[in-house]
C-alpha cells in the first residue's frame, strides 16, 4: 500500500484526476477496514483540489443516509432518501452537479460558505451503498471531468473496496 498520496497543484484537474485515481488504487486495500479505506480516501480528494470544502460519505443503512468518513466543517448526521441533493442523488441513483445551491429546491445547508455541490451514488450490483459528496464554496466548481473521473472511483469504491456483504 502507498502511505501517502503526492498531487502537483500545478497539473490541470484532468492530470490530477488520472494520477489520483492510480494512487487511490494502491493506497485502498480491501483487507483494510472500510472506514479506513473511506477516511484516507476523503483526505486524499480534499488534499488533491482546493476548489473543494467539504467531501464525504453518506452511507445508507437500509433506511436512510447518515454521516460516514468525511473531511471538512461539522455536518448533518441523517438525510433521508429523496431530501436534498444526497437524499435525491440516492433515490435517482445518479450523479448530480448542482453549479448553485440556491437553485436546488430543497437543498441542506450545512455550511452556509457553500456555493455548489456534487453528489455521486455509491451501487454494488444494483444495491445503493451510499453517496460520495462534494461541497465548494465557489459556485460551478464541479463539471463534466469530475463527473467522468469520480464516477470511474466511485465505481472502484463499490466493487472493490465495500465488501460483498455490506450492510
Ligand atoms: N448539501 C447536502 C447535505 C450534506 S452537506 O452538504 C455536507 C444535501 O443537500 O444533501
Amino acid at each position: 500500500m502507498t502511505e501517502y498520496i503526492r498531487i502537483n497543484k500545478i497539473l490541470d484537474e484532468d492530470e490530477r484526476y488520472r494520477l489520483l485515481n492510480s494512487q487511490i488504487k494502491s493506497l485502498l486495500v480491501k483487507e483494510d477496514k472500510l472506514i479506513s479505506n473511506l477516511s484516507n480516501f476523503a483526505a486524499a480528494l480534499k488534499d488533491a483540489f482546493e476548489k473543494v470544502s467539504w467531501v464525504g460519505f453518506y452511507l445508507f443503512d437500509g433506511q436512510k443516509l447518515y454521516l460516514g468518513p468525511f473531511q471538512g466543517n461539522v455536518a448533518c448526521t441523517n438525510i433521508e432518501i429523496g431530501k436534498g441533493v444526497c437524499g435525491t442523488s440516492a433515490a435517482r441513483r445518479e450523479t448530480i452537479i448542482v453549479p448553485d445551491i440556491n437553485e436546488f429546491p430543497g437543498h441542506i445547508s450545512c455550511d452556509r460558505n457553500s456555493k455548489s455541490e456534487m453528489v455521486v451514488p455509491l451501487i454494488q450490483n444494483d444495491r445503493l451503498l451510499g453517496v460520495l459528496d462534494l461541497d465548494s464554496y465557489k459556485y460551478n466548481a464541479f463539471s463534466k471531468t469530475d463527473e467522468e473521473y469520480l464516477e470511474e472511483i466511485c465505481k472502484f469504491l463499490s466493487d472493490e473496496i465495500f465488501p460483498s456483504n455490506y450492510e
